[in-house]
Parts: C-alpha cells; structure tokens; sequence
C-alpha cells in the first residue's frame, strides 16, 4: 500500500467510514488492467469487475490461439466485449466478431481489505458448440452468466471465458493441415492464463475449479482428460455433458470440411487445398455454411451436431474413454437434470409437446432406430423392449411421451455422465 492510502485507510477507520476495499490498477502479464469497483449494499462491501481482459491474441481464421504482445499503458476493462462469431438463432445472420478472446473477472472484496487466495472458478458456457458467450444472453440489462452473485455468496472469483463456436470453432480437416479444436484450445489457453495472472487479483493458482453447462460441460470433461492441463486446476464440474457423450466427438470432420468448403467456394480432395481456402473464405460466409435443420430431419437432432471437438492425435490425443488417468488427481462432480433431453425431444417428436399429439409406438421405434443406428436392429429392439416394459397394453399418450423424453435424456446426458464417472472413479488417486 502506497502511504497516502495508509493514511486514508486509518483516517476513514476513525471516522467509521466504510473504506472501499478495491484492487485498483492489477498488473497482469500483458500489461495493467483497471476494472469497475461496485459498492453492494449498505454495508460497505465492495466488488472488483474486470471486463474483457484478452488472454490469447486476435486469432487468425481457423488457426491455434496464440499469446497476447501485450500493451501500453492501462487497458480499461470495463466493458464486456464481442462474443465469437456465431449464427443468430434464425441461422440467417451472423453475430459476434472473430476477435473474441477475452475474459471477466469477479473478486468480492471485504470491508476494509482486498481479498487474498480466494478460490477460483472459471465458467464455460455451452450452446451445442454453436452459439454462446462468455457474459452469456442479455435480459433487461442483466446479463445470464454475470458472476457477481457466485461471487459474493461463495466468496470465489469468477472467471466467464469466450471460446470459438461453429465452424469457426470446430471445423478440421482431420489431419495436420487444418486439425481442429480451436474451440477447446482458446479454453485452453484462457485456463492457463487464469492460472498464471490470478494471484495479482487476490486469487489462490492452485484452488481452481472449472464448471460448465452442456457443450461447456462436455468441455470441462475434456479438459480434464487433456494432457496440456496438467497441474492447471485441481477441480471440475460438469453439468449435463462429458467427454463420452455420443456427441462430443466428431468421428469425420473431413466430411463436415468438405461439405460447408463446397458452400464457400473451396471444393477440393486435396486437404492442403482445402485448409487454405476455407482459412481464406469469409469467416461470416463460413459460420452460416453450416445449418441446423429443425423440422423434418433425417436423424434424430443430436446426431446431426457436426461442429464439436475431434481426436487430432496431438490436443486430444485419444479418444476421451482411454484419457482419464490424465484426470486422476482432479475432484470431478458431473450431474444431469430429470427431462434434460427434453428440447431435442420436442424437435425429433413435436406431437410430445402438443396436449393433444399423438405419438404412436412405432414412432418411438423408430426414433430408438436412429439412436441406436450403430448397433444395428438387435441393439433397437432391445432397448425399444426396456424401455416399454412398463407401458402395459394400452399405454396413455402421458406414458408414451415421458417415455420419450426420459429415452432421450438417458441417451444424450445421463448414460454417458454414469460411464464418465465409473472411469473416473476407476483412475482417481
Ligand atoms: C479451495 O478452496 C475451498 C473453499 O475455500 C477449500 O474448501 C479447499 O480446501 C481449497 N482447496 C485447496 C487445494 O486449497
Ligand atoms: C496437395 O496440394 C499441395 C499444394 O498445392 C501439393 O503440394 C500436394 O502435392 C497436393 N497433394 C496431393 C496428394 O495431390
Ligand atoms: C426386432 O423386432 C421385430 C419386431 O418384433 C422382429 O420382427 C425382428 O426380427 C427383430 N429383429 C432382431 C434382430 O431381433
């Protein structure tokens, strides 16, 4: 402390003011950062919120993350910045900006001093690996994942990172031209930063914790399982997604690469020809190549999520059910919510959510089908048979469509979440 500020502290204890414990001008490793001090309540306590701090810099289309050079003078960080480059829900605009790579910072602070060694928790949005951001959706001024109140309730900073989402994010040729992961690598990249940088704002580098919802779940599960990690957070939870759900893998992006380059011009075998052409196509072009078909689908909606992480042999050395030693010295919580399939429910099913819809058995039937289209009519007819063991002769129209909805939870979140948590169990030290 400066003396001035000795000074001031000692004569606003005299005079029983409220001294505002605030971390001020933060050095960081690309340079000082001054965020937003917030008074709560009548009390005397205060908040530190720093808003868009870049931990990698503006990264290139479809290439790896890179470091920040850092910058002159004090950057202010009070206001949130850009998600990624994204489709609108319509799917027929774009919003968002390629240079996305940025973090906010919650610190709660104490009365009269800052805040030393808080634990840490850095938040990973989800979206389907589409859509999202790391301040999340705006209602009314009221932002979904602002951290203020984990914050001052758990007595932790919070950390919302961005990531890069769709095929901006995702998209990978499979091999070394164009690999892939961009998505989970800037994750990567905005943890180690966190575990380097957080000291200076009052945070404890070896009690971090990171959480996620969905696609952000799946991406926990996953960095726990990737190597490059190591000794960067002891804990992590995952809310509805691991790593082993049946799509958190895209086992052909080629295919994907192939498909959305013929949309931008790039058509080409030759995978060198290729990289380069989709890294030079326009990225708003490119982001709205890939599209979501809702109604009338060829498969059941989950299976049709294409723009997620691959095996590139090197970041995601493995499949993710052969990576959780790397994952043994991690506490793990991972859960699911009753109906968490419920939307993709609605879209394969939409009578479920009509009062008067009907949903027929053989409906049911072929919806197993398409979930369980690997394991050929055998693995249908068996989990068709669990499943309606209960159902009697003539099943209500209720039965058949909690049925479907608890057919589909199982298969998207909670089956993959029990594996995940067996082998977890079987690894941990
Ligand atoms: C991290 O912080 C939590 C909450 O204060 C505490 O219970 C836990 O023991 C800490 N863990 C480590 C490794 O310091
Ligand atoms: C693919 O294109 C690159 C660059 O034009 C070229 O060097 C390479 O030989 C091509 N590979 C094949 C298998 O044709
Ligand atoms: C699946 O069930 C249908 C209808 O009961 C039956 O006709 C078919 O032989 C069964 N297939 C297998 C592989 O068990």
């Amino acid at each position: 402390m400066a003396r001035w500020e000795l000074l001031c502290f000692a004569l606003c204890s005299c005079l029983g003011t409220a001294w505002a414990a605030t971390l001020g001008v933060v050095y960081t490793e690309g340079g000082f950062v001054e965020g937003e001090s917030k008074k709560l309540g009548l009390f005397g306590e205060y908040i530190d919120i720093f808003r868009g701090i870049p931990f990698a810099a503006p990264p290139k289309t479809l290439e790896d993350p890179q470091p920040h050079p850092g910058w002159e003078g004090t950057l202010k960080a009070k206001n949130f910045k850009n998600r990624c480059m994204q489709m609108t829900l319509t799917q027929t605009a774009v919003r968002g900006k390629e240079d996305c790579l940025y973090l906010n910072i919650w610190i709660p602070q104490g009365r009269r001093q800052v805040s030393t060694k808080l634990p840490v928790m850095i938040y990973i949005y989800g979206g389907a690996f589409l859509v999202g951001g790391g301040q999340g959706a705006n209602f009314l001024n009221n932002y979904l994942y602002d951290g203020e109140e984990i914050a001052t309730r758990g007595n932790v900073i919070v950390v919302t990172i961005n990531y890069r989402v769709g095929p901006l994010g995702f998209l990978s040729t499979g091999d070394e031209n164009m690999p892939g992961n961009y998505g989970l690598k800037d994750q990567h990249m905005a943890i180690a930063w966190v575990k380097r940088n957080i000291k200076a704002f009052g945070g404890d580098p070896d009690n971090i914790t990171i959480f996620g919802e969905s696609a952000g779940a799946t991406s926990v599960s996953l960095q726990t399982l990737i190597p490059k990690n190591k000794g960067l957070f002891k804990r992590a939870i995952s809310q509805s997604g691991v790593g082993l759900c049946s799509w958190a893998i895209q086992r052909d992006p080629l295919a994907w690469a192939k498909k959305l380059g013929e949309k931008v011009g790039c058509s080409s075998d030759n995978t060198t020809v290729l990289a380069n052409c989709l890294r030079q196509s326009d990225p708003k072009a490119l982001t709205l190549a890939y599209h979501l078909q809702l109604i009338h689908l060829p498969a059941p909606l989950v299976h049709t999520l294409a723009l997620t992480p691959v095996v590139d042999g090197d970041f995601l050395p493995d499949m993710p059910e052969n990576l959780f030693a790397n994952a043994a010295d991690i506490d793990y919580i991972a859960g699911v919510n009753n109906m968490d399939g419920h939307i993709f429910a609605g879209i394969d099913l939409p009578a479920i959510n009509r009062p008067f819809g009907k949903v027929s058995p053989e409906q049911v039937y072929e919806l197993i089908e398409g979930l369980t289209v690997d394991r050929g009519e055998a693995g249908a007819n068996a989990t068709y048979n669990i499943y309606t063991q209960a159902w009697g002769d003539k099943p209500e129209q209720e039965v058949i469509k909690k049925t479907v909805v608890d057919l589909i939870t199982d298969y998207i979140f909670l089956v993959p979440t029990q594996w995940a948590l067996n082998l977890h169990l079987k690894n941990a030290r």
